[in-house]
């Protein structure tokens, strides 16, 4: 009897094994195809047809607005009949201006007034240089926020180099701050005059829906830095829970300002059943709290409803990076972005992640560490918690990169890539020296090319 039931136990032990193999792959395969489709897109849309030259859509982008507006701008000139390219400017070279008649660009602007991570090398290698570009008619559309001192300062950069090269204007630059809709409406309107298609292009942009704030957790109590929520939404009513995948971002319209989104990093992946965010409570100068971060954190009664909607993040997302190794680099609540990443590698069985998360201090600010550490000892991550203020001196993310500047070398020698999600002052500009230091000018270069580097900093 006894033997029976440890037979039936090996049995159903090794059932799950074989059914949890099943799932694994099963995921796998449907990753894969799910890339083999969107790459299949993209060369359906470029493919070179008889008649009239391609126009060229370019961007370049870094939390994906601007690829989004070049995706509906190419949209809209198909639909007018106008063969057109998409391209990312860290897919295009000098020889492809110089063969093309008509573009337009649509990008953003980072850090202090630069490029976007994927379009320095653009920068670099093509617009330091001249180039006879007297065939081209072009327009930009520069994305920016007019808090920063560089307002568009990348497009309002291009526009000026792609004029000194003597291409020719289609009509002048336009600079939206902030997704301002009667910017972005300009140039809807200048496209609509473009293709010839009379009515006003319709974006299809999705809507905002509502969803329920489901619970909320604080997670730093007695913290010497603001306090840290990790909040819970799921869609209201019947509605189904949307797809999207580690690395998107969720926008929130709060009550109060219904016009002007605020961006948070998703931390969690479908499969959780509901969308985690982690949101830091901000407060101004006067006392009062953040417009969006206040409602979720403090002002929304559990089970409000919160306008919400999902925003695809390409540039953060795994990608080509699906099977490497990876290095998860952060700060603060730049820690939701790398979660789901861990979150969706664990469940597909990847185990070569290696976490390095700084904040101040142990005992308040390690945000989900039951999970971490239950990770860490199952052997599916390798984590190094940096706590800046638990010794006398200072000590951050950058700092333990460069002590364990051998291993970031093997693991990068291995195919690693690296995902940077936290604030950009302090921790992105210091792991980007660091990173240069142990890798050289070079070997970083040569992985924000090859899309093995990639950053949400904010
Ligand atoms: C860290 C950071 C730095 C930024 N720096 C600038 C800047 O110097 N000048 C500017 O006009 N906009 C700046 N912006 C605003 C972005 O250009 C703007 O949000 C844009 O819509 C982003 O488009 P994308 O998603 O295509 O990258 C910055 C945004 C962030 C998060």
């Amino acid at each position: 009897m006894i033997l029976d039931i440890n037979n039936h136990r090996h049995l159903i032990a090794g059932l799950c094994v074989i059914l949890y193999l099943i799932l694994c792959s099963w995921v796998a395969y449907r990753e894969r195809s799910r890339r083999r489709q969107a790459a299949k897109a993209a060369a359906a849309f470029n493919q070179t047809q008889e008649g009239p030259p391609p126009w060229l859509v370019a961007y370049a982008s870094q939390t994906g607005n601007a690829e989004q507006i070049a995706w509906q701008t190419a949209n809209a000139l198909h639909a007018g009949g106008i063969p057109t390219q998409i391209r990312s400017l860290a897919q295009l070279q000098a020889s492809d201006l110089q063969h093309t008649q008509r573009a337009l660009f649509i990008v953003s602007t980072y850090g202090e007034g630069d490029p976007p991570d994927n379009a320095t090398t653009f920068a670099r290698k093509v617009m330091e240089h001249s180039l006879p570009l007297k065939q081209l008619h072009y327009s930009v559309l520069a994305l920016g926020d007019r808090e920063y001192t560089n307002f568009c300062g990348f497009g309002r950069t291009l526009d000026s180099w792609l004029h000194a090269q003597g291409a020719q204007c289609l009509f002048p630059r336009i600079d939206v701050s902030n997704s301002d809709s009667a910017a972005l409406e300009k140039w809807r309107h200048q496209l609509t005059q473009l293709a010839g298609t009379g009515t006003t292009i319709d974006w299809q942009s999705p809507s905002f829906e509502t969803w329920l704030l489901v619970a909320r957790r604080h997670m730093n109590p007695g913290s010497a830095g603001h306090p840290v929520f990790h909040i819970e939404l799921q869609p209201q009513g019947e509605q189904a829970l949307p797809s999207w995948q580690a690395g998107d971002l969720v926008q929130i319209l709060a009550p109060t300002d219904r016009e002007r989104a605020r961006e948070y990093s998703i931390a969690s992946i479908p499969s959780d059943g509901r969308v985690h965010l982690l949101v830091r409570q901000e407060r101004h100068r006067d006392g009062s709290l953040g417009v969006a971060s206040g409602w979720l954190t403090d002002q929304a009664p559990l089970n409000a409803a919160i306008e919400l909607k999902i925003r695809a993040h390409n540039n953060f997302r795994l990608e080509t990076n699906a099977d490497r190794p990876m290095i998860l680099i952060g700060n603060g609540t730049g820690l939701a972005g790398l979660r789901a990443h861990l979150k969706a590698r664990i469940a597909q069985g990847l185990r070569q992640n290696w976490l390095i998360f700084g904040e101040r201090n142990a005992a308040t600010d390690a945000f989900y560490q039951g999970e971490l550490e239950s990770w860490r000892t199952q052997h599916q991550l390798r984590i190094d918690w940096v706590f800046s203020r638990d010794q006398p001196t200072r000590r951050y993310v950058q700092d333990q990169l460069r002590n364990s500047a051998e291993t970031v070398r093997e693991w990068i020698s291995n195919g690693a890539a690296i995902y940077v999600c936290g604030s950009l002052e302090g921790m992105a500009g210091g792991v980007h020296s660091a990173l240069t230091e142990i890798l050289g000018n070079h070997g970083l270069e040569q992985l924000i090319e090859t899309g093995r580097y990639r950053r949400d900093v904010y």
